[in-house]
């Protein structure tokens, strides 16, 4: 008898009204999907791998005949922050309750050959850097949607797929991973289960929306498949003990909390504007963990709000409509409307009103560099439009919450939470301009003044519980977090080693927090400290933490290899790049790997959640 043959009722004569069964019966589906996953492993390792596996359901009450006819269904998350995991998980909750058999992964742990063993796969993607997958997506991606990788993807056909993307509209490539994958997937033969749902920063009810959408037509699937879930009806699962629910304020109801310190931390002739703020929580019962952020709820400056009342010869006093509300357009203006950053429907249903050649081109062709230097009211000094105060209001997007790393622990300061951010500003041909939410913390709010704060938890940007080491790299206000996992590490008296890479242009005016630095030296909290102030070199050979990095490559690697955590906070666009060739580039040099051996170390560093990123 072949092992295909003996399955099910060798699995039934085992397991039924045997102890395991017991032992199991009341796991939870993320408990059971492991255990599947286990099983799935030890097969693997038995020698007998192509054994068709037909994972049994979770309902108690399907029998392993019928399960094992139909396949699972794959949830998998593809995810930066925690946001696209979270709608994942809650779907996958929401599939287990209606008796539908599914399966949790992350896109870091699967590969496009395993997509044929399930009847549907749902994916949960958000986008990041400028239209690129999330870290843990980088490979899948690519397996998926390169030329190269064709060969490996299995054909699809049969299989049916829905996409949720999440995304931001203000981004020139909105949602573009949930878009790349819900390509991939039907050029692999998959047959749409439902139009790909694209969202943007406010998600959630369109998250919850298609959670029961996907829910009931799989159901409608599976039971015209032949399988035994009630078509149609949908148990919505209660998502309120859900991580993402368990904080009373969030963007929507935000605490009013009061601004204690606004402090400039960068000396006279500085390229940089770096402020520390302080803010005081007291009373909140705000909870938050190092590597969490701060969103912060910011008006629009007064002037920036003339101009566009100026520029369009609107009264700031009309009355207009904004979701079923009247308002003035002033604060409406001041309060909701979105004018630091352009969003590119915005542009459009502008252009749709007017016409206008030089936005069509900017629109078209030009929308990426554009948006960079400037913001929506230069959009108005472009095309000087004829829009009344109510179409203004229609076509505009509302304000969304900045987030910023918090650089405090809870632990040395439990009523505060600190940030340490950059006030930008930029000059073009119609102005200068400031960033919304740098320029309302630090030049509008006066000390003493409230502010509307929430916590926005980072599930992937943690510090571990035990004593492993900690490689940190944080130059700039990349060094936000790290300051808050030094504070909590010293105040919980963990002795394990720590080790930061900082780096700014000069040692004079920019080393951010100089005194408490040396005194985590001193107290032997910080084991390390490496510092790249780029234009202090003497040769003039701009020197950046990822060469500080190389510099010490027998040691990253020797803390590595000791079971060290490697991270990164700062600039996505060079930074944060360079700093992962130089990481290979040590995999490569000191653990005598080749290119494709030392791209799976950082692989299995990813999987053990020991190299993290929060970089923006
Ligand atoms: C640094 C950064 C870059 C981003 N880039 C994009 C982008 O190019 N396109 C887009 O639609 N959204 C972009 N977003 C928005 C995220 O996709 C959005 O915040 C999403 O909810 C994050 O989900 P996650 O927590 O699952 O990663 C970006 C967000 C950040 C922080």
């Amino acid at each position: 008898m072949t092992a295909k043959e003996k399955q099910p009722n060798w699995l039934a004569s085992k397991l039924i009204g045997d102890e395991l069964v017991s032992k199991i019966k009341d796991l939870d589906p993320q408990q059971l999907s492991w255990l599947s996953g286990y099983c799935a492993g030890l097969l693997e390792s038995s020698g007998e791998a192509d054994v068709e596996i037909n994972p049994v359901s979770s309902a108690a009450d399907v029998s392993v005949e019928a399960a094992a006819t139909i396949k699972p269904v794959l949830v998998i998350y593809v995810s930066q922050t925690g946001n696209a995991q979270q709608i994942a998980q809650s779907l996958h909750q929401n599939l287990s309750a209606n008796q539908v058999d599914a399966i949790l992964k992350s896109s870091l742990d699967i590969k496009p050959k395993e997509l044929k063993d399930y009847s549907a796969i749902l994916v949960t993607a958000s986008t990041h850097g400028e239209g690129e997958p999330p870290d843990d997506a980088i490979e899948f991606h690519e397996a998926m949607t390169s030329k190269k990788g064709a060969k490996k993807r299995p054909s699809l056909d049969g299989v049916k797929h829905a996409v949720l993307g999440l995304g931001d509209s203000s981004y020139e490539f909105f949602c573009q991973t949930a878009k790349d994958f819900d390509l991939a997937l039907a050029n692999s033969g998959s047959a749409s289960l439902l139009e790909p749902v694209l969202c943007d920063v406010d998600y959630e009810e369109d998250a919850e929306g298609w959670i029961n959408h996907v829910t009931a037509s799989l159901k409608d699937y599976i039971s015209s498949l032949g399988g035994t879930s009630q078509p149609g009806v949908v148990k919505t699962i209660n998502t309120e003990a859900d991580p993402v629910h368990e904080l009373s304020y969030d963007k929507n109801n935000p605490f009013t909390a009061t601004v204690e310190t606004i402090q400039r931390i960068t000396g006279q002739g500085s390229l940089k504007e770096t402020y520390h703020v302080e803010i005081d929580i007291t009373d909140s019962g705000m909870v938050y963990e190092p590597g969490d952020a701060v969103g912060v709820i910011a008006h629009n400056k007064l002037e920036l709000v003339d101009e566009v009342l100026e520029l369009l010869s609107l009264d700031a006093n009309e009355n207009v409509i904004y979701k079923g509300k009247n308002t003035s357009l002033k604060s409406y203006l001041t309060q909701t409307a979105e004018l630091t950053l352009i969003n590119k429907a915005t542009v459009k249903s502008l252009l749709e009103l007017t016409s206008n050649d030089e936005l069509q081109t900017i629109h078209d062709k030009e929308f990426g560099d554009f948006i960079d230097k400037h913001q929506f009211v230069d959009v108005l000094h472009i095309v000087k439009p004829k829009l009344s105060a109510q179409e203004l209001v229609d076509i505009l997007k509302p304000i969304k919450p900045r987030l910023y790393s918090i650089s405090s622990s809870l632990e040395e300061f439990p009523d505060e939470v600190h940030l340490t951010l950059n006030h930008v500003s930029n000059s073009n041909q119609f102005g200068h301009r400031y960033g919304l939410a740098s320029h309302f913390l630090t030049q509008s709010l006066e000390e003493g003044e409230a502010v509307s704060i929430f916590i926005d938890k980072n599930q992937k940007f943690k510090v571990p519980k035990d004593e492993s080491p900690l490689i940190m790299v944080g130059p700039g206000t990349g060094v936000a977090p790290f300051r808050a996992f030094l504070q909590h590490r010293e105040a919980l008296a963990n002795s394990g080693k720590n080790w930061l890479f900082f780096g700014n242009p000069h040692f004079n005016t920019d080393f951010l927090y100089q005194v408490e630095m040396q005194s985590y030296l001193k107290s032997g909290t910080l084991s390390k400290l490496d510092l790249a102030f780029s234009r202090d070199s003497e040769d003039g050979e701009k020197v950046y933490v990822q060469q500080k990095l190389l510099d010490n490559a027998e040691e990253v690697w020797q803390w590595l290899e000791q079971g060290a955590y490697f991270y990164v906070c700062g600039d996505m666009h060079r930074m944060a790049k360079d700093v992962e060739s130089a990481l290979i580039d040590i995999i490569k040099s000191q653990g005598g790997k080749g290119e494709a051996q030392a791209k799976e170390y950082l692989k299995q560093l990813k999987l053990d959640n020991r190299y993290q990123r929060d970089i923006y």
